[in-house]
């Protein structure tokens, strides 16, 4: 009798949020960056994608997915079919060395996918997507490859989501080989390093659609003047410098080569033509409630960072919440959503700075316009579950 088993293997994996931003391909078809890039990964007690992949001669020709309950049609996503062919090939290396594992690598698959976040959070999914993707098929496959290696499949279902194969503080070099061969992911330190990075996201209300990352991307690579600085000089330097600032624990130089990496990416979008603009007056009053803090303590306590819309992500030490996370706190009141949950606590009695040495235009526009906030922090990588999302008959289960 033929083998009806059903082969199952679950996975979660982070969101990560880049300091120093990937912006620009130097190949579009293997996803290759014209920069190197370097991101926080966010703890998935806050946020995360939980992915079942699964396999079975019992199941009907042809891979599925199925995203957040609705399936999805894998035939016309390239990036996912290389994503899956990368991780096959790598399957059928193993049974052809030995003959005794079974062939799962000629098995449809069945892939089942959840965020435990909405995507009304206005977060780019990608990263975490693709990134448990791939972890799910490879542990399924019981593949030897280290995340690292693995990273390599994962840059071409979404660049970002390479990041998110390793915890802590993880750099994705852009490699110089045509292949890709040396484009990979790898930590920079692990979370337990410095454990006490905090992350607050704010969730702008205006619901107006961003030009997409892959296209916005393009644009600035092909016309914008200032792009070859940024990517061969401006970045570079950064990159030396964060990495030595995460090192010696020094936050600091960490916020300001955040800030400014951030307002360089902003800039040559800005210079691409036609211009690309993805911050807004909220975004902008979150910049200038940043610099007010920083001035106002003395020394530099938070930074902030924009990814392809208009959300601020601001970074601070635990041991500065009341005044960072605080001061935002109190600026957006208690109709915002989000304050509670697994970073919260330091925040029970904490009170800000007084709001009127802030910027007060700043204050009444970040005031009325996010509608969500997500407090978090630095966290690990994917971890390995037995919360499956397909049973044991392969029926796609309902998450809790
Ligand atoms: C601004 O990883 O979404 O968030 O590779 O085309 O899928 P593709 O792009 P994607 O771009 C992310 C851009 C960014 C910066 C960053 O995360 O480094």
């Amino acid at each position: 009798m033929s083998d009806q088993k059903v082969y199952r293997a679950t996975t979660t994996a982070p969101v990560n949020i880049a300091v120093i931003k990937y912006w620009g391909k130097r190949d579009a078809s293997l996803n290759l960056p014209t920069n190197s890039s370097l991101s926080v990964t966010l703890s998935q007690r806050s946020l995360r994608t939980l992915t079942t992949a699964s396999c079975s001669a019992s199941y009907p020709a042809g891979d599925t997915l199925t995203l957040n309950g609705a399936p999805q049609d894998i035939t016309s996503s390239k990036r996912t079919l290389a994503c899956l062919e990368g991780l096959r090939s790598l399957r059928r290396e193993l049974e052809a060395k030995d003959p005794s594992l079974p062939k799962l690598s000629n098995f449809p698959l069945r892939i089942v996918s959840e965020n435990n976040f909405p995507t009304a959070a206005g977060l780019a999914s990608s990263a975490a997507g693709f990134a448990a993707l791939v972890r799910a098929v490879a542990d399924l496959y019981e593949l030897p490859q280290s995340a690292t290696e693995l990273s390599r499949i994962a840059r071409q279902g979404s660049g970002s989501a390479c990041r998110s194969l390793l915890g802590g503080y993880v750099a994705w070099r852009a490699g110089t080989q045509a292949d890709g061969s040396d484009s990979i992911a790898e930590e920079v330190a692990p979370a337990s390093h410095w454990p006490n990075m905090r992350a607050l996201i704010l969730v702008v209300s205006a619901a107006k659609k961003d030009v997409p990352s892959t296209e916005g991307m393009q644009t600035t690579v092909a016309t914008s003047e200032l792009f070859a600085t940024r990517a061969n000089t401006v970045v570079p330097a950064r990159m030396d410098a964060i990495e030595k600032a995460i090192h010696n624990r020094d936050f600091h130089t960490f916020a300001e080569v955040t800030m400014r990496d951030s307002n360089t990416f902003h800039a040559v979008c800005l210079d691409s033509w036609p211009p690309i603009s993805y911050m807004n007056d909220v975004s902008r009053a979150a910049v200038r409630l940043v610099h007010d803090l920083n001035r106002i303590a003395g020394r530099t306590v938070a930074a902030y960072t924009f990814d392809a819309g208009p959300n601020p992500v601001i970074y601070y030490l635990e041991e500065d919440s009341d005044i960072v996370a605080g001061t935002f706190k109190s600026i957006l009141g208690s109709g915002v959503e989000g304050w509670e949950g697994p970073f919260s606590d330091v925040l029970q009695n904490a009170k800000g700075v007084d709001l009127k040495s802030l910027d007060s235009r700043a204050v009444d526009v970040l005031g009325s316009g996010i509608t969500r906030v997500i407090l978090t922090g630095v966290g690990e990588g994917p971890e390995k579950v037995d919360t499956h999302l397909v049973g044991e008959k392969g029926e796609i289960l309902k998450s809790q």
